[in-house]
């Protein structure tokens, strides 16, 4: 059981990546144990909880269920908060995926900042994004159940795709019988642009709207980094480039650069966080100062 006040979270998308470009993303590299230390029943727990997570979100998140989402929390009536006070927060939630590490989620921001600082050191709002591109997960700490704050995203309103992963729970989803829905285009238009459509709701969309709506100035590339950096089916599946405007594909660029940096391995450097504040905030109160509304 987590600590009172602490709320389990597993990101499947960071923890559980089948494509074979990420053959070499495993369990060895994410955790301190040798593979071979791994309990049988470990693994099977959290593929468990992974297929389940899966399971709801495919079931669940239908057209509607997504827009009353957008919806709920695009008023951003929830709190009022610093970009700092939000990567503090996410220390109150814990991996659920991984049994024997006790970082706080914080480390995971700024060491995707880090590695991005080190690599591009002249893309100050690059650094930044590092920074802040998980927060949407707060909604976890707002009683958001977990399919529908972190995982894989992917399109709404049209056809579910077979690049989409555990894509075999989406014939309970409601909108796999609707005549409209279930077509290529559903309710798209060919190259309508991704801004067009509708993807399922997680800490993605949520962190765009926040950005945006409290006019942050990161450029659009960045905004397409927080907002698509899940959606996997796109960036390394190489679908729904039917739905892409010629914008997309320049963002496309961007996020798979972004992409790089986020999984994570625990041979990286622990970041010095209070060293590192300081530039941080410079960076903040340059793109999004002051308190911002969630
Ligand atoms: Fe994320
Ligand atoms: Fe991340």
């Amino acid at each position: 059981m987590p600590p009172i006040g602490f709320v389990q979270l597993l990101d499947p998308s960071e923890h559980f990546r089948p494509e074979s470009k990420y053959k070499d993303y495993n369990a060895d590299k994410r955790t301190k144990k040798d593979k071979s230390e791994f309990r049988q029943f470990e693994e099977n727990l959290q593929t468990e909880r992974v297929a389940e997570t899966y399971r709801l979100m495919h079931t669940k998140q239908t057209l509607s269920f997504v827009k009353e989402k957008i919806d709920k929390w695009g008023k951003l009536d929830h709190s009022e908060m610093t970009i700092l006070d939000a990567v503090f927060m996410l220390d109150s939630l814990i991996d659920a995926s991984d049994p024997d590490t006790d970082l706080p989620n914080s480390v995971h921001a700024f060491q995707t900042a880090e590695r991005i600082r080190a690599k591009y050191p002249g893309d100050d709002w690059f650094h930044l994004v590092g920074l802040i591109h998980d927060l949407g997960k707060v909604l976890a700490l707002w009683g958001e159940p977990q399919y529908c704050v972190v995982g894989d995203t992917s399109p709404v309103g049209c056809a579910f795709q077979k690049s989409v992963v555990f894509h075999q729970f989406f014939k309970e989803n409601p909108d796999s019988l609707d005549p409209v829905l279930n077509t290529e285009y559903g309710i798209y238009k060919p190259n309508c642009g991704l801004e067009n459509i509708f993807l399922s709701w997680g800490h993605d969309e949520y962190m765009y709207q926040v950005l945006t709506k409290n006019g942050c100035k990161i450029p659009k590339q960045g905004l397409a980094m927080v907002r698509y950096h899940s959606f996997y089916p796109w960036h390394s599946g190489g679908d729904y480039y039917h739905l892409c405007s010629e914008e997309d594909f320049k963002s496309l660029e961007w996020v798979q650069k972004f992409n790089e940096f986020d999984l994570y391995s625990k041979s990286d450097a622990l970041p010095d966080i209070p060293a590192l504040t300081s530039y941080y905030q410079g960076l903040i109160d340059k793109y999004c100062p002051g308190q911002l509304k969630w």
